[in-house]
């Protein structure tokens, strides 16, 4: 699809380089790693990056053939690994990321409200994410985008405790 201003919003391509997605990952992730938060993202390899895209639905955006912002979109799994991701009508996004010289810009606004679409097009009617309880900026963000508190949750990979944060996306259905 392409944007208003000319850039490109298209899935992830068997063609794409993922050592460039990696990079971008690890630029977007580095305040977070600064912070001393040390999200998968802030080192993880590309051959995880593509473990992780290719378990969802990986969505990029491209500029001038550059690779400048990407989320994962993951439909509901019972193996996901934490009481609200484990349920069936739960969609979860991750790796979101946007160039950090282009952020505030909208262009993660714009892949949150993907995910949405996206989460319901998997039957989903609640969209979460997790982050860090120690990342207040982000809690914000989210919050500002109808992502409520769901639960705490601790994984091994990571140095910090994690929030689940949820939004409503669809009415459930009735009956
Ligand atoms: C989190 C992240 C993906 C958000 O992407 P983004 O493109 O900067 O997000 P947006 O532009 O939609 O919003 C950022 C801020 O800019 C503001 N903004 C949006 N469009 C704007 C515009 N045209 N002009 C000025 N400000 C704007 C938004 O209102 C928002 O501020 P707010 O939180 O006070 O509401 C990005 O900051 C990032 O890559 N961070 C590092 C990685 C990360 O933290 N990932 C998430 C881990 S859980």
């Amino acid at each position: 699809m392409v944007l208003p201003d000319g850039r490109v919003l298209r899935r992830l391509a068997p063609s794409d380089d993922l050592v460039a997605l990696t990079d971008l990952l690890h630029r977007s992730y580095k305040r977070l790693a600064d912070m001393g938060l040390r999200f998968v993202a802030t080192h993880q390899s590309p051959e995880t990056t593509r473990e992780r895209a290719e378990e969802g639905e990986c969505w990029v955006v491209e500029e001038e053939g550059r690779l400048i912002a990407t989320i994962t979109v993951y439909p509901p799994d019972p193996g996901d690994g934490t009481r609200w991701y484990d349920r069936g009508d739960v969609a979860h996004f991750g790796q979101f990321a946007v160039e950090p010289e282009l952020q505030a810009q909208g262009i993660g606004s714009m892949l949150i409200e993907l995910a949405e679409e996206r989460a319901r097009a998997f039957g989903a009617t609640e969209l979460a994410l997790d982050t860090s309880e120690q990342a207040g900026h982000l809690i914000d963000y989210y919050e500002a985008r109808g992502f409520r508190f769901i639960e705490h949750v601790q994984w091994r990979s990571v140095n910090y405790r994690s929030v689940v944060m949820s939004k409503t996306v669809a009415t459930p259905p009735s009956g």
